[in-house]
């Protein structure tokens, strides 16, 4: 990690999804006193109570629930909806950019800045990988667990070290990293064996260690590191052994956010994932009968959904 410059006073910084993530990334800016934080969410909000490690806090924060009452372009913007909520946030990003805007996404997947880009109108962005693991407990209250350094990795360029300023002193341990495609492919593939197998299970992570799990979960990632591979993307030969010996490190107690919203009715986050793999397949002509099958019955689940489902 290089030095961190000192941060600006008094920066804004929205921040657009007051979720797991955005609540606790919000909490710990706000907390920090030193930034104006405004929260962009769908319900009205007075105060966030965030359950980090370090204890627990209350932070006041500037929320609006209309995009039509933001009346300045922010510093920063930080985008914390889920993938397929990013249009959704749309009419948030358009009053809160100008070009002198700097816009982080903090979104599973690949792609953040081609995803984002056509809402910002041209502001700096930084795609951010997320380490840390946030719940919403309610609509005003998250609690963050943090693992091993870092709990967010940026690129190490202009607008990523000025990210990583804004979060100095703070909770969260941000780290630059000049091979940002790879780590984003790494925490993909991650999630691309986790998060549907226990959707699609509706079991906790402890399934991951049945041994014809683990084989099925091994010939996933061997597509998807074949796929990421003709994307140019530097991976180890043993990556999907060191994927799944990631994954033995997390208690079996776990879920997955996937789980989680199939269990809570919501839209499954599968696009971004599972999609993200099939489609970067097509592009080569690499066959992905697995992930493929995954998609399929991923996209099943969301479309069996009522109407109207977030
Ligand atoms: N949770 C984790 O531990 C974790 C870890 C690593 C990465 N990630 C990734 O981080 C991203 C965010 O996940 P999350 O777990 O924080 O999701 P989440 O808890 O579902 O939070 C998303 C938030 O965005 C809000 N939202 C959606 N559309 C909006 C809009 N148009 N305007 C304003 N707010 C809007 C939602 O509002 P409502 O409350 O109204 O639904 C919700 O509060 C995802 O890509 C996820 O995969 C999550």
């Amino acid at each position: 990690m290089s030095a961190l410059p000192p941060a600006d006073p008094r920066l804004s910084i929205a921040v657009i999804g007051l979720g797991s993530i955005g609540g606790a990334a919000a909490g710990c800016l706000a907390a920090s006193g030193r930034y104006d934080v405004i929260a962009c969410t769908r319900q009205p909000l007075a105060r966030l109570t965030l359950e980090a490690p370090h204890g627990t806090v209350e932070v006041p924060l500037a929320a609006y629930t209309d995009p039509a009452q933001i009346k300045n372009p922010a510093d920063w913007v930080l985008l914390c909806t889920k993938t397929h909520q990013t249009e959704s946030a749309a009419p948030w990003l358009t009053r809160l950019c100008a070009r002198s805007t700097r816009v982080a996404v903090l979104q599973n997947g690949i792609g953040h800045v081609e995803r984002v880009a056509p809402f910002v109108g041209g502001a700096a962005m930084v795609p951010a990988i997320v380490y840390y693991n946030g719940e919403r407990l309610a609509p005003d209250r998250v609690r963050m667990r943090q693992g091993a350094d870092p709990d967010i990795a940026v690129p190490d360029d202009a607008a990523g070290r000025a990210f990583a300023a804004l979060f100095a002193g703070t909770p969260l341990r941000v780290a630059l990293n000049d091979d940002f495609a790879t780590l984003a492919w790494r925490k993909l593939l991650i999630n691309a064996v986790a998060n549907p197998i226990t959707t699609l299970t509706l079991q906790r992570q402890a399934v991951l260690r049945r041994p014809d799990v683990q084989e099925l979960c091994g010939k996933i990632l061997d597509e998807a590191v074949a796929v990421a591979r003709a994307e140019g993307v530097r991976l180890a030969e043993d990556e999907p052994a060191r994927a799944m010996a990631t994954l033995f490190t997390f208690s079996g107690e776990l879920g997955t956010s996937m789980y989680f919203d199939r269990l809570a009715g919501r839209r499954l986050e599968v696009e971004a994932l599972t999609g993200a793999i099939v489609r970067a397949g097509e592009r080569h002509g690499i066959a992905t009968p697995l992930n493929r099958a995954l998609l399929i019955l991923l996209r099943a689940i969301n479309d069996a959904m009522p109407d109207g489902l977030r």
